[in-house]
């Protein structure tokens, strides 16, 4: 019941606040926050890779739950890349600040990869499903190849 307890976590950190608003009290935790959430991000996006790639065998459900929550998690990373966050030390690239554009529409590839992604495994067809993750995999990878060292 691990899963529902990030859920519950996240629920519960985010209410009464917009996520996307979130505020922080010292750059320092905007960056402990869009690193904790890239990281269950992550986490919870490659218990559906493993499917995809036929390590751990096809469950619709699990799969569904995990893909639930990179729904939720994929909208909080953003708000914690502020600009009063460059000082302090991360992997994140300057670029960031002076591309934000650029930084913004990777972030929206990667959404609408998740969201289309989210689709498919829905309805549960393994095929699709491994060519969505493909292409999410590669949004992800764009964004880490300009703007992550
Ligand atoms: C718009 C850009 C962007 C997109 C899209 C993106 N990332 Fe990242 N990601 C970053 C940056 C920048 C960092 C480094 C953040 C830092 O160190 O503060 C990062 C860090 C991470 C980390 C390390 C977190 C930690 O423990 O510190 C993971 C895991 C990760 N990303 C996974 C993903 C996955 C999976 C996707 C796609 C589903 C994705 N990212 C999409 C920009 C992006």
């Amino acid at each position: 019941m691990k899963l529902r307890h990030t859920v519950v976590l996240f629920a519960s950190l985010c209410l009464g606040v917009g996520a996307a608003q979130a505020q922080f009290q010292k750059p320092d935790d905007a960056v402990k926050y869009r690193q904790s959430a890239l990281f269950l991000m992550g986490q919870h996006f490659s218990r559906v890779g493993a499917m995809a790639a036929g390590r751990v065998p096809f469950d619709a459900a699990v799969a569904q739950e995990n893909m639930a929550v990179v729904m939720t998690v994929s909208q909080l990373p953003w708000a914690g890349f502020t600009p009063d966050t460059q000082d302090v030390r991360s992997r994140a690239k300057p670029n960031i600040w002076t591309e934000r554009a650029k930084f913004d529409e990777a972030r929206q590839n990667a959404l609408n990869s998740i969201a289309a992604m989210n689709n498919t495994v829905k309805a549960g067809d393994l095929d699709a499903i491994r060519r969505a993750f493909n292409e999410t995999a590669a949004s992800c990878k764009a964004c880490h190849d300009n703007f992550r060292n």
